[in-house]
């Protein structure tokens, strides 16, 4: 854990402005900045960055929070990653708190295999553009290949020598140890011959989201096929194969712009579309993908096409493996490539726009194109097509969304010629089959972490639903807006003065209420407890290093945008400009909220009490308090309105 004096000193050197600014070319515009929305494709800008308060909020896709939800947006950084970015970026020291001698020797073994890989990389890529042999041999094979130069730089691609020990040494002499060149897998140690895994080799280095390197892979140069194509890193501490997917630093950017993730097979592949503009396609490396793989795209987007290599029996075989990304609940395109070409050759022989529009043009539904190639294969055979048919149910099946569902299972009947209603029967069947089957697997695995999701929580129908959620948003905007104004408000002898959040905070808990609104109560609380601690307000800025974030989204929208003035007394227009604004709003709000809120509870007891219950002297007693209260808020209200 980073401790919080660390994170208090990165929120207090932190400048959002440059932070954003490395990514988002950024223009004044009064005293905020604006640019381009890097969360869509927008033509005005309409992401807007306030130095002052130390956010950002992005009017085309309603994202906004501070710098480190920045960061966990348009990096898809944990909230620890991007703290420590920050901390890299302004040489900040990051003080670990709470870990056991365990935890931290871990953590620096993987951090020296992390940094025995970036020597390396930055080995092989020098050997690449600086050494003889690696010019005329490694970069010159990857020109011929047609990689430009620029693009070679982008993926950090290197060269090894085809010598025994020429980087284990090199290593050695800068003191890296060999403990971590072996772990790493980038040397192997037997007995006391030390000899380099990679050898006249070109390499790609394998790096993680947030661009460290993982490990590597690299290519033979020699055509004769005596020796595996590409030899990779073995699995070690920090490189997990099935937990990762080449290309993903690079595209990752691209990936939720296109809300689409391309799906290859190879490096090159990845590398050529890369350099044709096309930008969001990563590669499972030659295994066939994972849940953890998939996990990883759904943090960018549920979109997937894959793009295969134009040969039926290898597609054939891949079916089943697609239902898995099925069941995760993302929608999957195929794209076949022309018999005897890869996403890379067909890249390197078309224009960008040609490959961009054969992308477009050619990719299919992934059922639509399963029931094609099964119809193919069945022909009129009634036997083989009735077969068919079992096997796309099967894949619609595990979908999760009932629509989607239902929509998949009359395309497949029209493709297949076969009623509808059989396959919806087939359906029934087996959605009951599997979720026996699942009901024994969650009996098994009760105690299994949860997967993690990204299906965005919908929080529209706490705001449809609450009574009180407009009176509750009000004094929300007023602690965070003007908690620390002050008025002398009805109960203060003249000359008598109190702050805004300090009325409002005393009143609700004198009357111990609540607020029903989720986010809403989690800011009044703390409010609550910092005023309790401190004797003073809270200001929006400290909110803005929580690491909550859907606390942070609710307060930028309140530190950010006017409130809006539609509110309970549809006659009376309250102008933030004017003066004594604050005050009346305050003690309207307050009043309004209290009203509400009593009424509510009023309502509840009272249907309690009408179903019957125990001790119906006590919630007598109460009912009778609220009225009391109600009835003397409704004579302040009158006083005030
Ligand atoms: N692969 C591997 N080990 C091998 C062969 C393949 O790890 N022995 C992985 C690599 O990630 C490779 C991918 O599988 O990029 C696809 O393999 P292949 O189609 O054979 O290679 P290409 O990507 O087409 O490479 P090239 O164009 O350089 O021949
Ligand atoms: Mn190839």
């Amino acid at each position: 854990m980073i401790s919080n004096e660390t994170i208090e000193r990165i929120f207090e050197t932190a400048r959002i402005e440059e932070v954003i600014g490395d990514f988002v070319t950024l223009k004044k515009a009064g005293s905020n900045l604006k640019g381009l929305s890097p969360f869509s494709n927008e033509k005005t800008p309409s992401f807007f960055v306030s130095p002052a308060k130390q956010i950002f909020k992005d009017f085309s896709s309603g994202k906004g929070g501070n710098v480190v939800s920045f960061l966990m947006e348009h990096e898809h950084y944990t909230y620890p990653e991007a703290l420590r970015y920050l901390a890299k970026k302004y040489n900040i020291e990051v003080e670990e708190t709470g870990q056991s001698e365990e935890q931290k020797a871990e953590r620096s073994e993987k951090e020296s295999l992390y940094l025995v890989n970036e020597f390396a990389s930055r080995y092989f890529e020098q050997q690449l553009w600086k050494s003889e042999k690696g010019k005329n041999i490694g970069l010159s094979y990857f020109k011929e290949r047609g990689f430009q130069e620029d693009t070679i730089k982008a993926f950090q691609l290197g060269y090894s020598h085809d010598e025994y020990e020429a980087f284990t040494n090199a290593a050695l002499r800068e003191n890296y140890q060999l403990e971590f060149l072996e772990k790493t897998g980038l040397t192997k140690v037997d007995g006391q011959r030390k000899t380099d895994r990679f050898r006249g080799r070109v390499m790609f280095p394998i790096l993680s989201h947030t661009g460290r390197v993982l490990g590597f892979g690299g290519r033979t140069l020699l055509k004769e096929a005596k020796i595996a194509k590409y030899l990779n890193s073995p699995e070690s501490e920090i490189y997990h194969k099935s937990k990762t997917l080449y290309g993903l630093f690079q595209a990752k950017s691209h990936l939720g712009r296109e809300d689409e993730c391309l799906l290859v097979e190879g490096y090159t592949d990845v590398i050529s579309l890369h350099q044709a503009g096309v930008k969001n396609a990563v590669a499972s490396s030659g295994t066939s993908l994972t849940t953890d793989q998939i996990n990883l795209i759904k943090r960018y987007t549920l979109n997937v096409t894959i793009l295969y290599d134009g040969d039926a029996a290898g597609i054939k075989a891949s079916l089943r493996g697609i239902d898995m990304i099925l069941e995760e609940g993302l929608t999957v395109n195929v794209l076949l490539f022309p018999e005897g070409e890869d996403p890379d050759s067909y890249a390197q022989k078309v224009s960008p726009q040609e490959l961009k529009d054969f992308i477009q043009e050619e990719k299919t539904d992934f059922l639509r194109f399963k029931a094609r190639l099964l119809l193919k294969e069945a022909g009129d055979n009634p036997l083989e097509k009735s077969k068919a048919a079992r096997e796309m149910v099967q894949s619609i099946a595990i979908m999760p969304d009932v629509l989607q569902r239902d929509a998949y299972i009359k395309e497949s009947a029209r493709i297949l010629e076969i009623d509808e209603r059989i396959l919806f029967s087939e359906l029934a069947q087996l959605l009951k089959t599997i979720s026996r089957q699942k009901e024994k697997q969650s009996r098994n695995q009760r105690d299994k972490k949860p997967e993690m999701t990204v299906v965005k929580e919908d929080y529209s129908l706490e705001k449809e639903y609450s009574p009180v959620y407009h009176q509750e948003k009000a004094l929300c905007w007023l602690l965070l807006n003007y908690g620390h104004h002050k008025y002398r408000f009805g109960h203060l002898d003249e000359g008598e003065e109190e702050t805004v959040a300090a009325h409002i905070l005393v009143e609700i808990a004198n009357d111990e209420l609540e607020f029903e609104n989720e986010s809403f109560q989690l800011i009044l609380q703390e409010f609550m407890d910092y005023y309790n601690d401190n004797g003073e307000a809270m200001t929006a800025e400290l909110f803005l290093r929580k690491e909550n974030q859907k606390l942070i989204d609710t307060v930028v929208d309140l530190v950010t945008e006017k409130y809006e003035l539609h509110n309970w007394s549809s006659q009376k227009i309250f102008l933030p400009e004017k003066e004594g604004f604050v005050f009346q709003f305050t003690e309207e709000a307050l009043l309004r909220f209290k009203e509400k809120r009593i009424s509510q509870l009023i309502k509840k007891i009272e249907l309690k009490l009408k179903s019957g219950t125990e001790n119906w002297q006590d919630e007598m007693e109460t009912l009778n308090r609220l009225n009391q209260l109600k009835i003397q808020i409704n004579k302040e209200l009158n006083r005030v309105v």
